[in-house]
């Protein structure tokens, strides 16, 4: 048993590094590949978002194929994991998809400041969790395992990313390429300004190489508990 999940940072990024417009959602990948991450979804315990990408996106955060629901079913899980999502200011809508779809355990870590707040406004549709003066992925990540969270998918934004890598949470990393510009330095891009573990003295391990379609997948083993398929 380990203290924290085993945890796989998934996202899509363009040609030129970023992973959304600065106004909009942007479809960064293909039919292929979003099946592709429905099975990761579908392995996974939980799936976790910054709140920003909950307020941007309203992403549903299921498995879409009735065929891995029914497997994790029979496996004795909820047909799609639990949804976890982090917040400072708790400016959350209790209609928003990520909490009125699916019968998983939805998680809010919200900071100690808001979390009147955030049970206030979120406590009918989640559960609402003191994530400390301010919320630390580490400890965020021991509380999930704490849980019986021991796959962790994290999809997104730019802030959460950071977070988890900087912190050197992640033990692979799935990036997906699409052959678009974005080309607007307003836009978000993968990751924002830190101190990250892999740099040109240490160079992360590439792990494997797939096409599917018009994006490329690239997968990167982070760290020793990195798993091959
Ligand atoms: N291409 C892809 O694969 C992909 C995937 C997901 C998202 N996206 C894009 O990413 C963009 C959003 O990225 P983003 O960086 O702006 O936001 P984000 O990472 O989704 O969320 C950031 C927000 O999460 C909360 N948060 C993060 N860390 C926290 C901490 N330690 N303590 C307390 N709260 C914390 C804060 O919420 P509060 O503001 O509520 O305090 C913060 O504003 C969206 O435009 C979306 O389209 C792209």
């Amino acid at each position: 048993m380990h203290d924290r999940p085993y945890t796989l940072l998934s996202c899509s990024v363009s040609m030129d590094g970023y992973i959304a417009s600065a106004a909009s959602r942007l479809l960064l990948s293909n039919e292929a590949d979003f099946d592709r991450v429905d099975a990761v979804r579908a392995s996974c315990d939980a799936i976790m978002v910054g709140a920003a990408t909950v307020r941007n996106d309203n992403p549903r955060l299921l498995v879409r194929s009735q065929a891995r629901r029914d497997e994790r079913t029979a496996r004795g899980l909820a047909p799609t994991p639990m949804k976890v999502t982090v917040t400072g200011r708790a400016e959350l809508d209790a209609r928003a998809d990520f909490f009125t779809t699916g019968e998983a355990e939805k998680l809010v870590y919200c900071a100690r400041s808001r979390v009147g707040d955030a049970r206030a406004r979120l406590g009918p549709v989640a559960t609402v969790v003191d994530g400390g003066r301010t919320v630390e992925m580490c400890r965020l990540s021991n509380d999930l395992a704490a849980r019986g969270v021991e796959r962790l998918m994290v999809e997104g934004g730019a802030t959460v990313h950071t977070q988890f890598l900087t912190a050197d949470l992640v033990d692979e990393l799935q990036l997906v390429v699409a052959p678009v510009f974005v080309g607007d330095s307003q836009a978000p891009r993968f990751v924002r300004d830190g101190c990250f573990p892999w740099n040109p003295a240490r160079r992360a391990k590439l792990a494997d190489v797939r096409q599917i379609g018009d994006v490329v997948l690239l997968r990167y083993a982070l760290s020793s508990r990195f798993e091959d398929e």
